[in-house]
Order: C-alpha cells, then sequence, then structure tokens
C-alpha cells in the first residue's frame, strides 16, 4: 500500500486529483492527466463516472501503470449492509486501491471496517453541495461515529469550511481529513486545509481546463504558501 502522507512530503503538495468527467476516450484522457500530472498530484479519486465510462478492468490497469507514483482511492460512496461493505471493501484493495471512500449513515460498521487491513478507509461526514441538509444535520453524529471505527480519516467539504475546522477540532490527531469542494464549487485552493483538512480533493477545475498542468500548479503553489513550503 503506498504511503499517502509521504507521497505529499516528497511532492510538497496536498492536492488530490478527482477523476469524474474525461472528455474523449476515457483511458486516453486519464493517461494523457496522470502521465503529466506526477509531480503535483499525490493521489487520483477514481470516481464512479469514470468508473463506468472505462469499466472497472480499465480502471484497474490504470492503477497498476500510475501505482508507483500515486495514492489512488476509490470514491464510490459505498453504502451498504456490513457484509456487502466488507466484501466491496476487499476487492477495492484486491485491484489495487489504496484506500476507499464509505458513507457513514448506514451505521453498523465496525466490524466491517475493523477487519479491514492494509486498505484506507474515509468516511463522510457532510457534502460539499448546498442541498445535503439531512447529512449535514447529522454532521455531530457522523463525526462522533467516525472517530469511534479507527478509520483513516474523515471527507468534509471545503464549501462549508466551518465543517472542516469542527472536523478537525473534534477528531484524534492522527485522522486525516479529505476537502472535496475546491474549484468548480467555489472554494480557494488552499482554504481547506488553513481549516484543518490535510488534502484538498479538486476535479473539474483541473480537468476540464485546457491548461489542466498549469491550474493543478496553481492549486499547489497555493497550498505551499498555507503549508510554508
Ligand atoms: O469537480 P469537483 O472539484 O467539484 O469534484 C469534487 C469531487 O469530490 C467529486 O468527485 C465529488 O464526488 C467529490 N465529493 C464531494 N463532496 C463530498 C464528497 C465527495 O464533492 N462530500
Amino acid at each position: 500500500m503506498r504511503d499517502l502522507l509521504g507521497l505529499a512530503e516528497r511532492k510538497k503538495s496536498r492536492l488530490i486529483l478527482a477523476l469524474d468527467f474525461v472528455s474523449g476516450d476515457p483511458a486516453v484522457f486519464a493517461d494523457r492527466l496522470l502521465a503529466a500530472l506526477e509531480p503535483l498530484v499525490v493521489g487520483v479519486k477514481v470516481g464512479l463516472p469514470l468508473a463506468l465510462r472505462m469499466g472497472f478492468r480499465g480502471v484497474c490497469e490504470l492503477v497498476e501503470r500510475y501505482g508507483s507514483g500515486y495514492y489512488f482511492l476509490a470514491d464510490f460512496k459505498l453504502a451498504d449492509i456490513p457484509d456487502v461493505v466488507r466484501e466491496e471493501l476487499a476487492l477495492l484493495s484486491e485491484a489495487g486501491f489504496d484506500g476507499s471512500i464509505v458513507h457513514l449513515f448506514p451505521m453498523g460498521l465496525e466490524e466491517a471496517l475493523s477487519g479491514v487491513r492494509g486498505h484506507d478507509v474515509f468516511g463522510l461526514v457532510a457534502m460539499s453541495h448546498a442541498g445535503s441538509r439531512l447529512l449535514d444535520e447529522h454532521f455531530e453524529d457522523l463525526l462522533r461515529y467516525a472517530s469511534r471505527l479507527g478509520i483513516r480519516g474523515v471527507v468534509a467539504p471545503a464549501t462549508k469550511p466551518g465543517l472542516v475546522a469542527r472536523a478537525r477540532a473534534f477528531l484524534p490527531e492522527d485522522y486525516l481529513i479529505l476537502s472535496p469542494g475546491v474549484g468548480a464549487q467555489g472554494a480557494e485552493p488552499g482554504s481547506a486545509l488553513r481549516h484543518g483538512a490535510t488534502f484538498e480533493i479538486v476535479g473539474r477545475s483541473i480537468t476540464a481546463s485546457e491548461d489542466y498542468y498549469g491550474a493543478a500548479e496553481r492549486v499547489v503553489e497555493s497550498q505551499r504558501r498555507v503549508i510554508g513550503e
């Protein structure tokens, strides 16, 4: 399993790239981005839209081809009964992913998650879009639950920086916080880090840019100003 913090240290970056939307052939598109962005991007978060376009075999090939340079995170927002989540995590780990994002609202996941070895689990404690009232209303509950699970960290939105700060203040120190919502959804690069996030997840403002390298570079430069590198 790749070392997420070690890669971050080496690249002096806190950028995780969200790969959901592609233009043209998905394999060619992903290949082009990943071949170019390795010096700047620490992790690649593979979303369901990409997996559905590429097929799971294509995703596994991508993970295998670029596995030496990136941490691979599966974002299929797993939300099922514990036995099924356990099996999903085992298969994603087998496919080469270093970590997965799971919903915490199904609860009762203690046993399913405690058996996971060599694969990081990140629990969603809030969502980045404005209408996510139900989840956000249970933010404190989800945070408490996440902190008891002994997982690698949580996903909390950069678009709601107050929640990132509360997550940082509440969670055990070794929990990582991954923050989506930077760029296309409005949060400024570096802003979630300032509120206590460990990584920022950025998708469309890089993937949809003609100059994706320049777009990623601007994110990382802003982050370096915050982390002092
Ligand atoms: O393109 P954009 O930068 O908005 O991508 C954000 C990514 O983060 C998407 O892959 C989305 O699924 C994900 N995400 C999010 N809010 C959450 C959890 C994940 O936006 N709470």
